[in-house]
């Protein structure tokens, strides 16, 4: 935290003292049953704990060496040849999970798909084939801008079968973030939809994906799903339909899976930083699955018989590994579910679960504090039975969320697993394992492995209960492996606070017992209900308003998202405050940036406060905002 920055939030967990054991069957039930002994393990042979987990996956030539390091730059599993398809289906189709079901699915519009093992890896071999035929070949990137549906997974497995890095852009971001994302990729091809659907309504995706093209003349291709059948723009020389090429004669259902190497790259996933450019976080083939195959193991205890459902959306991290790839190595069954959870009608969740016989379901406290707001009546009406292990990610959850997570939903029953992690770690990095004993608001302790603590200022490990900066201490495989084309702030913004130590972004402490409890983001990074938004992106994104001269963004705790949107505005001389330019300026961010960035409020200021080197000065804007004290004002100058 930056000197003066308050940390009242830490003290305020300080009285909890509710702590909740497993039951003796979940603990019998549990892969993890000593936490303490494996974890000492662990960190104590950690090389040794990651080849054990590794020779769980099928490799097409085992690798030469665990770790090679050159800080901070590290490579897992060297000379090893591996594909994460592999993993995750072609072995599974050889085995007696062959006609199990791989992905449920559950459209907003009330329609539903299945697959089996077997019925995915043929579409998935049939897309590659596809994308082979446009000259897709190993190495090139492939933009994919698609809603939660099956052929998502289909194209992201179908990427990586080839060789292809896939690059994910969540369907809820607009024309300028994807033109940009698919800008610093590169993709020569965009895999699209129709559109997608939200609370009853058509998302136009393959308009907006049609505003972004304008700008990326070098995109040849267009794959477009047809998701909702209405009439979208078409254009004949660079448009495809899915089903139409899916189903042309000669497209094969059989594909030999491309040899990677360990570190080849997999796929890269932007997240917002400090700047108003994206990072284009790397992952890759081998360390990626070694990782998130044994987290969601331990973490979810996910056994074969188990249907998994993790609500988050794939266009982000969390769909990435724990939506796709982390259950389909485990060989599970995955849920996926279009929409919102509200509607048809505001119980569509628990009529999921019933309805599926969810064992492991996974969200965000956005979500659970959503659902609140109608009462335990709702979850009440439903049978939710077959729930045995639930998950918080994404954000802080509130200790009186968690008990009331914890009694409705788990019924007393069920752990939940607060998991603790980012884009960048691509796994797990801190959560309890089923196991452990639960403290309602804390994401438990490191994950086997994960050498975690809290560094102050200078770089020393903070005693327990005193707030500081989280940090790991060693890597683990699943770490990205750079930001795309952009070393130089790979190192800057992870590794140039400490020597040897990766600095995470957030703020955290840990109890007596090495509890962990994150309060929060130091960069200008907001969380949103959960989604990660940079400051500066939106700043962006309100500039591009004819009116608006200067802007500056901060979050502000709400007590529903977790945080609100708060927006700055300057506007140019000449144009007038009016309730109306405001809504026209906050309905601009929706259009260029997404409807997530939107601010909630919008306040005319005729300026900003700066430094005398012209940077703007959130902090004073947020303690101001917050009737905090500002701190050390005198290197401000007001306009
Ligand atoms: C926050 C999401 C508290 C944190 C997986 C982190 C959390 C950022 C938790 C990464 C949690 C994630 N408790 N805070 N259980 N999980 N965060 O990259 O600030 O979208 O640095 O990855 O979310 O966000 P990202």
């Amino acid at each position: 935290m930056k000197k003066g920055e308050p940390l009242e939030a830490f003290e305020s967990l300080s009285h909890i003292q509710d702590v909740y054991k497993p039951s003796k069957e979940v603990v019998e039930n549990s892969y993890v049953k000593d936490y303490d002994s494996l974890y000492e393990f662990s960190i104590k042979e950690n090389q040794k704990f990651w080849d054990d987990v590794a020779k769980d996956l099928e490799w097409y030539r085992h690798y030469d060496k665990v770790l090679y390091s050159e800080p901070p730059f590290y490579k897992w599993f060297t000379g090893g040849k591996i594909n994460i398809v592999h993993n995750a289906l072609d072995r599974h189709v050889n085995s007696s999970r062959k006609n199990k079901l791989a992905i449920i699915w559950e459209g907003e519009d009330g329609t539903g798909r299945s697959y089996t093992y077997l019925s995915l890896h043929k579409e998935v071999n049939r897309m590659a084939n596809i994308l082979k035929s446009f000259g897709i070949k190993k190495g090139d990137t492939v933009t994919i801008y698609l809603p939660n549906i099956p052929e998502i997974a289909v194209s992201m497995l179908a990427c990586a079968k080839i060789g292809a890095i896939h690059s994910v852009v969540y369907a809820g971001f607009s024309a300028t973030a994807l033109k940009d994302r698919i800008m610093d990729a590169g993709s020569r091809l965009l895999i699209t939809s129709d559109g997608g659907y939200r609370g009853g309504k058509i998302v136009e995706l393959k308009k907006i994906a049609d505003e972004a093209l304008s700008g990326t003349p070098f995109v040849k291709t267009v794959i477009m799903v047809r998701r909702t059948g209405h009439d979208v723009p078409f254009d004949e020389s660079r448009d495809f339909y899915y089903d139409e090429l899916m189903n042309r004669p000669g497209i094969a259902s059989t594909f030999k899976t491309e040899e990677m190497d360990s570190e080849d790259p997999l796929f890269i996933l932007y997240t917002s930083g400090t700047t108003g450019k994206p990072k284009g976080i790397l992952h890759v083939h081998g360390g990626y699955a070694v990782g998130i195959y044994i987290t969601s193991k331990y973490v979810f205890n996910i056994n074969d018989n188990d249907t998994y459902w993790c609500a988050a959306d794939p266009g982000w991290i969390t769909g990435h590994s724990y939506i796709i790839y982390g259950p389909l190595i485990n060989g599970a069954t995955t849920v996926m579910v279009e929409g919102s959870p509200y509607y048809p009608t505001c119980d569509r969740w628990w009529k999921i679960i019933e309805k599926h016989a969810v064992n492991i379901f996974y969200t965000s406290p956005t979500a659970i504090r959503g659902i609140m707001r109608f009462g335990e009546e709702l979850p009440n009406k439903h049978d939710l039975s077959s729930l045995k292990i639930l998950g918080s990610v994404g954000e802080p959850i509130n200790p009186e969320v968690w008990r009331w997570y914890y009694k409705h939903i788990g019924k007393e029953r069920c752990p939940i697993m607060d998991t603790w992690w980012q884009t960048e770690s691509g796994m797990f990095l801190i959560t309890p394992v089923p196991s452990m004993p639960l403290k309602p608001g804390s994401c438990g302790k490191p994950f086997p492995g994960i050498d975690a603590d809290i560094f102050d200022e200078e770089g020393n490990p903070a005693p327990p209960e005193k707030g500081g900066y989280l940090v790991i201490k060693n890597p683990w495989p699943s770490m990205m492996r750079t930001i795309y084309k952009d070393e130089k702030r790979y190192i800057e913004t992870y590794f140039s606070k400490y020597k040897n130590a990766y600095l995470a972004g957030d703020t955290a402490k840990k109890d007596k017992d090495g509890y962990f409890y994150v309060m929060g983001r130091i960069d200008d990074v907001i969380k949103v209900s959960g989604y990660r938004l940079g400051t500066a992106e939106i700043e962006s994104a309100l500039i591009t308003h004819e009116a608006v001269a200067e802007s500056a963004v901060i979050g502000k705790p709400h007590k529903l998202k977790g945080n609100s949107i708060k927006a700055f505005v300057v506007l140019k001389p000449g144009f007038e405050k009016s309730e109306s330019l405001l809504e026209n300026i906050r309905e601009n961010v929706g259009h260029t940036l997404g409807p997530i960035a939107k601010p909630d409020e919008i306040e005319f200021v005729d300026s900003l406060p700066k430094t005398r080197s012209g940077k703007i000065m959130r902090r004073v804007l947020k303690a101001r905002e917050m009737g905090l004290s500002e701190g050390d004002l005198s290197t401000i100058e007001e306009d």
